[in-house]
């Protein structure tokens, strides 16, 4: 039996921004995981798998699945890398803890954890690079238009300053950042925000380039915060960030609401993560605060407060 697991991830700075261009800075987040387990299925063709997902209710022969169902797609892309050959029928579970549809990464991470466990069963030899194009041919399912970086940061388990189209760059972390993670309880499909602001983009590109280029200074801003362990400029940098994508209108009356009984609380930087239009924000925090502000996002409405570290 094999087991292969993968993280869930926040974006720090820079999403929406990141599908026209520019750069954006991702973390994985391990509090939370997606795994997949491959072993022998009891009975079954050859070449069969037969894919288990308790989550969904899913109990299904590969071959019995429309090919875009994202975790055939997964399993589809990932056998036509690895060109196993003839092999006896397996069982393919897959469970996760990721709240779905949340800006948490949860798909990405489910298709990168099946296609490690698939490589290791049959031996194979996909490294991160490869096992993250696997999961971003599967998150166009996802979101029409995906930048990749949900893929790239889960694949990679590992900070990145992303740009698309371009090889990912791991990052120094020059100090211990404490983040807290408040989940609105609202799923919001990424592709509806995406596509909200591909609506306002072909309106007026202008305005909406100018925003992504502030988005842009910032992300780069925010490198050198991480880099320098500078708590202080990277609360300002998430700050700045979150009232730029107020202007893109993707935030939420609920993403606004934790975002600012965070800033109340004493956090020092807070902003809406990944889509956004619900979903999870995050809030950069002392150690001190780290228990009022966690409070205080459950008392404006949190359905869940996660906590996480970047370190060097
Ligand atoms: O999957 P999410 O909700 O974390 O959003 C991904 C970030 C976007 O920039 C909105 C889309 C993309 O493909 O980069």
């Amino acid at each position: 039996m094999i087991s292969a697991c993968a993280p869930g991830k926040i974006i720090l700075l820079g999403e929406h921004a990141v599908v026209y261009g520019r750069p954006a800075l991702a973390v994985p987040v391990r509090q939370v995981q997606a795994c997949a387990r491959v072993e022998a299925a009891p009975s079954g063709r050859a070449g069969g798998v037969l894919l288990i997902s308790p989550d969904l209710g899913l109990a299904s022969w590969l071959s019995d699945l429309p090919s875009s169902h994202p975790l055939a797609a997964i399993t589809l892309a990932t056998l036509a890398a690895l060109t196993p050959g003839p092999f006896a029928p397996v069982r393919l579970t897959v469970t996760s803890t990721i709240p779905v549809a949340s800006g948490l990464g949860s798909g990405a991470a489910v298709s990168v954890a099946i296609a490690r466990a698939l490589n290791q069963h049959f031996g194979g030899e996909l490294g991160h690079s490869r096992i993250s194009q696997l999961a971003f041919e599967v998150e166009h399912i996802h979101h029409g238009t995906p930048s990749g970086i949900d893929n790239t940061v889960v694949a990679f388990d590992r900070p990145v300053f992303f740009r698309r189209g371009e090889a990912p760059e791991p990052m120094a972390i020059g100090g211990p950042f404490h983040f807290l993670i408040g989940d609105t309880g609202v799923a919001a499909p990424t592709a509806e925000a995406v596509r909200r602001v591909r609506q306002r983009w072909q309106a007026d590109s202008a305005v909406l380039e100018a925003a992504f280029d502030r988005i842009a200074a910032l992300v780069l801003d925010a490198r050198q915060a991480l880099l320098q362990g500078n708590v202080d400029r990277l609360g300002a940098d998430l700050r700045h960030n979150h009232a730029l994508l107020q202007e893109l209108d993707v935030s939420s009356t609920g993403l606004d609401r934790l975002v600012q009984a965070a800033d109340a609380a004493g956090a020092l930087g807070a902003k809406m993560s990944g889509g956004g239009m619900g979903g999870n924000m995050i809030a950069l925090v002392s150690t001190e605060r780290r228990q009022s502000v966690s409070d205080a996002l459950r008392q404006a409405g949190a359905v869940g407060v996660l906590q996480t570290e970047v370190e060097p």
